[in-house]
């Protein structure tokens, strides 16, 4: 269906922002200050996805080494209409939405069975939600097409009720909570969703440590711009005069912890300012951490659901088993357990 300029005003939908981003900035600059200070300095991942840094994950997305999202695609290409018949989906809530490019699939086998209510996108990035909701109200015109600017771990409430509804996180993106936080995230999934509604959510698999540690350091340094990326956004938002140039990115993979970190470490001394007065010095070789993405097994993931209320009901692999969708219910007749 073709339209206006004009007309498309209309199409783009509610933009809503969420509590956690419209907060008293004091409280994140504090939050902010708090994690740099700790033994192993950190950055919140959420700091990577200003306009450049969501660019360059876009880049990243379509690196040789990069196989998680291309693979993600096939997956769902070849179960989007299977998870569409056995949730009777109406509405699709996509977490993390990025460009909004792979959930299209989802989107169209809804069409398929001609019925699609809504779609509400969360992002943290304003301008890349915005164009998303754009483009998406006007492929599917039948559609209410809604946007929340948010956090998919603080901001999940601010989605608001639905029904018939599947509720997605693409990407591996739900590797980057801590245990600890992953456990709330699907605690509150699980309040968002009611007993026939479901959670598709993308999962990055263990694997050869070679080829997981290859994806995050490309040879054409995308990663690495990605990376250091978060320290312009800081200095941009909180005056910390970080020195780019100083860092260099790091990744590798913990075995153990099964999750690949990454960090910018220092190749010279030099300091940040903490807007107070206080400054944080590193030496050459001090590190900060910026993210880890956690890889999962079926079993694992299975763990994590444990005690949740929420439960596997099926899980959905490429043939080499580098990337798996896995579909979550509510465990029927009950809460959490
Ligand atoms: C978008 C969070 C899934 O963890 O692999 C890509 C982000 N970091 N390269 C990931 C990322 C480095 C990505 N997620």
């Amino acid at each position: 269906m073709q339209r206006s300029a004009d007309a498309s005003v209309n199409l783009t939908g509610t933009i809503v922002r969420g509590p956690f981003l419209a907060r008293d900035p004091r409280e994140e600059r504090a939050d902010v200050h708090r994690n740099l200070l700790r033994r192993l300095p950190r950055i919140d991942s959420r700091y990577f996805y200003d306009d450049a840094g969501s660019e360059l994950f876009e880049r990243i997305t379509r690196l040789p080494e990069y196989y998680q999202s291309r693979t993600e695609e096939v997956i769902l290409a070849g179960i989007a209409d299977e998870v569409v018949a056995s949730t009777g989906a109406r509405e699709l809530v996509e977490l993390g939405s990025g460009s909004g490019r792979k959930v299209r699939l989802l989107l169209d086998a809804m069409q398929r069975r001609g019925r699609l209510d809504r779609c509400v996108l969360l992002d943290i990035n304003e301008s890349f939600l915005t164009g998303s909701v754009e483009a998406l109200a006007e492929a599917y015109p039948e559609a209410e097409v809604r946007g929340v600017v948010g956090d998919f771990l603080s901001d999940l409430g601010a989605v608001g009720e639905g029904r018939r509804r599947l509720l997605v996180l693409l990407a591996g993106t739900i590797g980057n909570l801590y245990p600890r936080q992953l456990a709330t995230f699907l605690r509150r999934v699980r309040a968002l969703l009611g007993p026939n509604d479901a959670f598709l959510v993308g999962l990055d698999l263990v694997k050869d440590p070679a080829r997981l540690e290859a994806a995050y350091n490309d040879s054409a340094g995308v990663t690495a711009e990605f990376n250091r990326n978060a320290l312009r956004v800081l200095n941009q938002r909180f005056g910390t005069g970080f020195e780019i140039e100083a860092f260099e990115h790091v990744a590798f993979y913990d075995r153990e912890r099964a999750w690949i970190e990454m960090r910018l470490r220092a190749r010279r001394p030099t300091s940040a300012s903490l807007g107070d007065g206080r400054e944080i010095r590193f030496a050459a070789g001090d590190e900060i951490r910026t993210e880890i993405s956690r890889k999962f097994t079926r079993h694992s993931f299975a763990a994590a659901l444990d005690g949740t209320g929420l439960e596997l009901a099926a899980f959905a692999t490429d043939p080499a088993e580098l990337f798996a969708s896995a579909l979550v219910r509510p465990v029927r007749g009950g809460g959490a357990s």
